[in-house]
This record gives structure tokens, sequence and C-alpha cells, in this order.
């Protein structure tokens, strides 16, 4: 029988993804995915559910706009975006809406995340002055959720081994304007000891990744039974980990976006049972959101009662993707370790700097403090929250938002730079209308109305549409502007 940690919630109209079955139930019904039959508690509605399409999901930046205001913004564009019960920051989208090639897109106003994975950091507890370490990051939505729920202070370190994804991971949280993560890049198994305890860790494990179907349906011939099996020993060690580098009284969030119960309730099963009375699951639930209790048996294996704490989410019950959340809680008894002394940021000229943009663009005296900058590369200066304090190790790859380049003449703010002051300058600001954001974003040149000429000097300009930031241009003295937006976010333009 169905079990819910939550009603239905009654009276809230999800927009359905239409019903072009991209995988048949047939196709469902042949895969390896027939295993789950005696999981499911509807075998038709999971079947369907695999079949369709999944509508896009957005969440608001807190930094930037409120959800409903953005709701607005989407509406002005006859973008029909309904609020996701349970998620109180998302807006979910028309089906064939490509969120990331619109302008609020690239203004880092909102980041595109299935609604699924939008819950582990829900789940997290999370609180400002909280030392987290997200351990397998890339393409980071979770690490973006998590830094704000810190406030976009203090100190969340944002592993993966995957070198190209942590460079994606950056562009992500440049765009959102994240100054609180430090990026590292090694294997989660082997994370070093001298960095210290976490009060928060989340393992959002590599899976066989059959809950992303809807998404990516061309994985369903792919899918290989025995991948559950070889991705388990890794899942464990990445855990084992978590828990060894976990402060006492702190909590581990444990995810997969997959079925296999040999990738879920079996590995936790297994690291409760290696760490007797050191954790205990805690009970998860998510209001306003439909999901199932963890498998306690599995071929013919009875796992221990409280393995049911876990939450599984069926694709058919709120027409969303899998997914497998377990919430570990160390004892808080166990020893303690200090924190290690943390990575020593040089600050070198970066007072002078910041100094000089803050004469610029008439910031006010003061504006710098709620930041520490410094030069890790010898392009420019990076921007951190104030009280920003990484490990030593492992080595980061970098630590807050590069916002400033410094080796090219006349130095320029950086686009993620310029989202995140451009809001507050005085001076060199030039509100664009649609037509010119969107010549902007093409990277084009185009002409200033005589009106925008007259207000600003010539030189470098921060462009916003409608009090949103865009990025940096400059105002040529022969009267036109020249859109310095990056060609690498030009997948952005309108
Ligand atoms: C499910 S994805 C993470 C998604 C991410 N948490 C997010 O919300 O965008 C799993 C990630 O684990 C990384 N990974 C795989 N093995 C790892 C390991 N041994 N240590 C650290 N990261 C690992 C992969 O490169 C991949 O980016």
């Amino acid at each position: 029988m169905t079990q819910t940690t939550e009603s239905h919630p009654q009276g809230v109209r999800l927009p359905r993804a239409k019903a072009t079955a991209l995988v048949t139930p047939e196709q469902v019904a042949a895969s390896p995915l027939a295993r789950y039959r005696t999981l499911v508690d509807d075998w038709d509605a999971f079947a369907a559910a695999i079949g369709r399409p999944l509508a896009p999901c957005i969440w608001a930046n807190p930094t930037r706009i409120s959800v409903a205001e953005l709701a607005e913004l989407l509406a002005e564009q006859g973008l029909d975006a309904q609020p996701v019960p349970g998620l109180p920051a998302a807006l979910r989208l028309p089906e064939e809406t490509k969120a990331g090639r619109n302008w609020w897109y690239c203004a880092g106003l909102a980041h595109a995340q299935e609604e699924v994975s939008q819950l582990p950091a829900m789940l997290m507890d999370l609180a400002p002055g909280q030392r987290v370490l997200d351990l397998c990051a890339a393409p980071g939505g979770k690490t973006a959720q998590i830094a704000f729920a810190l406030g976009n202070r203090g100190t969340l370190v944002a592993n993966d081994i995957a070198h190209a994804r942590i460079k994606a991971l950056q562009g992500n949280l440049d765009r959102l304007g994240v100054v609180n993560v430090t990026t590292t890049c090694c294997d989660g198994a082997n994370w070093p000891s001298a960095s210290g305890q976490f009060d928060r860790i989340l393992v959002d494990a590599p899976c066989s990744s059959e809950g992303t179907l809807r998404r990516t349906p061309s994985l369903l011939p792919r899918l290989d039974p025995d991948s559950a099996l070889r991705l388990g020993p890794r899942q464990r060690a990445l855990l084992r980990k978590a828990v060894q580098r976990c402060r006492p009284g702190g909590r581990i969030l444990y995810s997969t976006c997959t079925f296999a119960p040999e990738e879920n309730e079996l590995v936790v099963a297994d690291i409760l049972a290696e760490h007797p009375g050191l954790l205990r699951l805690v009970p998860a639930s998510i209001p306003g959101f439909i999901a199932m209790p963890g498998v306690t048996r599995w071929n013919g294996r009875e796992l221990p009662s409280e393995l049911a704490h876990c939450l599984r989410i069926w694709p058919h019950h709120r027409d969303t993707g899998g997914f497998f959340m377990a919430i570990l809680e160390k004892d808080p008894g166990c020893a303690d370790e200090p924190t290690p002394e943390p990575a020593g940021l040089d600050d070198t000229d970066a007072a002078e700097w910041l100094a000089g943009l803050d004469d610029k663009y008439g910031l006010g005296g003061d504006y710098w403090t709620r930041y520490r900058a410094n030069r890790q590369t010898r392009r420019g200066l990076h921007l951190m929250a104030v009280d920003h304090a990484p490990p030593a190790v492992p080595v980061a790859e970098s630590s807050g938002l590069f916002f400033h380049r410094t080796n090219v003449r006349p130095p320029k703010p950086s686009t993620g730079g310029a989202l995140l002051f451009g809001r507050d300058v005085t001076r060199f600001g030039v509100s664009l209308d649609a037509e010119q954001r969107d010549r902007y974003l093409r990277r084009e040149i185009f002409d200033p109305t005589p009106e925008q000429r007259a207000a600003t000097p010539t030189g470098q300009i921060i462009v916003d549409y409608r009090g949103h930031v865009l990025g940096v241009g400059v105002l040529h003295r022969s009267g036109v502007i020249e859109s310095l937006f990056p060609s690498r976010w030009s997948g952005c333009a309108a």
C-alpha cells in the first residue's frame, strides 16, 4: 500500500507534461526497471510517467529577486510559471521552455534545477555560520542552494573529481553571485583529514541515474542492471569519508537520482552497520512533497526497520524525476576535532583595486567591508565573503568569485563581478531597453539613445535592464556601445 510522508496538496494544479511518450510503457517493462515492480505502488502509472518529458523548473536567486517578482517577469514574457508545492523558491515552467536562453537567466536571477534535485539542500537543516562540505558538487545546483541557505557568508567547500565539471560549477556560481564557496578537485573518498570537520556534508553520489530517464530517455537502452553493483563500493567509500569528516552532532545528507536499492538503502545500511552507535538515521519528510519511505527488504535481504526513515521520490507521484535521500546524524557525544588553521588568502594589493572601483563607480566608502579580495591568478582578483575561511588542504581550485581583471588595459570587472556590484553603481551605469538588451546579449555593437549618451561619460559602463545588471560594455567616443558580454555565456542571447 502507498505510504506518503505528506498528503497530496489540495487545490494546487500542477501543469502536466505533454503526453507524448518518448519511452513506451512496454519498453519500461522490458528494461532493467522491471525489477522494481515489487517496490512501486502503481506500476502502470510509474511506467507512463517515465515516458513523459519533464517540465523544466527554476528557482529564484534570493540575493537578486523574489519568486513573486520573477513569476511576474515570466508572465510579462508570456510564460506560465507555476508555483511548486513544498519548494517555495521554485517555479515550474512550460515543457518547451529553454530557461538558459533568457535574459533573466544571464542576469543570474534564476537557476534551472529539477524539482527533486532541489530537495537535499532543504533537508540539510542549514543555517549561517555552519562549515559545510559538498563532496560531489558539480555542476553545482545544490552547491548554490546551500551557499544561499548559509546567507552567502561563511565557508562552503565544493568538491568534484572531474575538473571540467568544476569549471561548469564555477560558471554557475559566478552567474549567481556566490561568494562563500571554495572549489576543490579530488577524489572525495580520499578527502584529507587535515581539512578538519564539517557541520553539514552533502554526498550527492555518482549513480546509475535511473531517476533522470524523463530528461534523458536515451539512457533506457543503456541501463545496465550490474552498474548498481559496480557503483556501490565508490558510494560506500564516499559516505564512509563523510562520516569521518562530520562533526559530532553534525549531519550528512546522502542522495542519489536512482531507484536501485543497491545504491541507496543497502549503502546506508552497510555504513550504519560499520559504525555501531555512532550514527542515527533521522526521519526525513518534506512538507508538501509526496515521498515514500525507504525499502527495508530487497532481494531476500532484510534491512533494519530504521531504513524506512529514508525518502524515495517516485516519478508518478508528483510528475517529477526519481530521487533518494537519507539524513545521517553523528553522535553529539563522540570525540571532536579542532578546526585547523584556514588557508592563508594573501590580500596584498586588493585594497588599492577596490578603492579604484569605488572611485570610478561611486559605490560608497565602506562598500567592500562585507568582502575580502585576493589575487589567486595573474589575471586578477577574486572576491569572497569577509568570513570565508576555507581549509588549507586540499589545495583550492579557486575561492570566491573572479570579479576584476587587472591584467588588461583598462582593467575591467568580470561579468560575474558586474552582476554582483553593478546594481549599486552611481556612475557609469546605463539602463537598456529591450531591443538594446537583446543586442547586448548577442555581443553586438549598438547605438545608445541621445539621453543615454548625454547621461554617461564615455568608457567602461555597467549595463542593466530594468535594474537587473547584464554585464559590462564600453561607451565609445564615436557614440556606440560595444558589448563585452562573454562569448562563453552567449548561449543566453535572446
Ligand atoms: C550526481 S552528480 C552531482 C550533482 C551535483 N551535486 C549538483 O547538484 O549539481 C555526481 C558527481 O560526482 C562526481 N564524482 C564521481 N566520483 C567522485 C569521487 N570519487 N569524488 C568526488 N566526486 C566524484 C561526478 O563527477 C559528478 O559530478
